[in-house]
């Protein structure tokens, strides 16, 4: 049955595992999977801008021996002027994955519902599952194993990096933690099936407004931008409404000695992060770049091991 990766809990445990397994063996070996040989075509989707996931999704498909196809919806049919239910019909005619940017979650279910190819979310509102992949491939290299770590996400509760960390993060056995404002929690049923999936796994949830309680001992310091796309004109106010959660050297000192720090870019430097955290000798967000090419790599491979005949 055709599989589709619209949030992070649509891998089981031990299905997480095997692409984080699949991801390293990718990195060391870079054309080692050549599932798109053919070659055959993936659409890349974007209604969002991209650095990373565009170049990313673009150099991963054609090491798998796809040609990718890169989709501004501005430049489409898509966006208000044809249905989602439509384009479904047409790209699985003509391309063997849909991987989409974009705003509604709705939007990624009604693609998926639409369509016989696997559809991947690279990012929406609410989820950032293929960060989460690549996050989680650089916590292992930096730590080894993930179950039992502790990971402090800090700044914006609510946001997707938020949301993928708490289904993610539990999926693969971690305690997540969420320090961000009462404005600025969590959903409540993300946070219940980040719950129900700890129960399975040994992993754990804590939300809590005091970032300090956040940090307290973690192994994995992480923040996000405080203004995600889509909310650039409620800037000043959400600016204001992080005061205290900036990841700065004071910060980090609560976390464990050894902690690493994770961003998944861009950044805004004296923001959600000071400088010498971000640039300093903790910070592995480089690394966590470039694992972005061998996580999605690893999914896409994966995804299409399962797609219908
Ligand atoms: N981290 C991330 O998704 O970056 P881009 O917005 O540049 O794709
Ligand atoms: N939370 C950010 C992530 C950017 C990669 C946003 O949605 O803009």
């Amino acid at each position: 049955m055709t599989r589709h990766f619209l949030r992070d809990d649509d891998l089981t445990p031990a299905e997480q595992a095997e692409v984080l397994d699949l991801a390293a063996r990718l990195k060391a070996d870079r054309f080692a999977a050549r599932p798109l040989d053919g070659p055959q075509t993936v659409a890349v989707v974007f209604d969002k801008t991209s650095t990373r996931t565009r170049v990313s999704f673009a150099v991963g498909i054609a090491d798998l021996g796809g040609v990718p196809l890169i989709i501004s919806s501005n430049e489409s049919q898509l966006g208000g002027k044809e249905s989602i239910a439509d384009t479904a019909r047409v790209l699985e005619r003509m391309v063997a994955a849909v991987v989409w940017r974009t705003f509604a979650q709705s939007g990624l279910e009604e693609m998926a519902e639409g369509t016989t190819v696997p559809v991947v979310n690279a990012l929406s509102d609410d989820f950032h599952p293929c960060q989460l992949l690549a996050d989680l491939q650089t916590i292992r290299e930096h730590r080894g194993e993930l179950v039992g770590l502790t990971v402090a996400f800090l700044g914006d509760g609510a946001s997707n990096m938020a949301h993928s960390y708490l289904l993610a993060g539990t999926t693969a056995g971690m305690h997540v933690r969420i320090g961000a404002p009462e404005s600025s929690a969590p959903r409540a049923d993300v946070v219940a099936d980040a719950e129900r999936i700890a129960a399975a796994t040994g992993g754990s949830v804590l939300v809590t407004t005091d970032p300090a309680a956040a940090a307290a001992g973690a192994d994995v310091i992480v923040t996000d931008t405080f203004v995600s796309m889509g909310q650039e004109g409620e800037k000043a106010e959400r600016l204001a409404r992080y005061d205290g959660f900036i990841v700065d050297a004071a910060l980090m000192a609560h976390a464990a000695d050894d902690a690493i720090f994770l961003h998944c870019l861009p950044a805004y430097r004296g923001v959600e992060v000071a400088a010498d955290v971000i640039d300093g000798p903790q910070s592995v967000v480089w690394d966590e770049a470039e694992n972005r090419l061998h996580a999605q790599k690893a999914l896409l491979a994966w995804l299409l091991e399962r797609k219908d005949a």
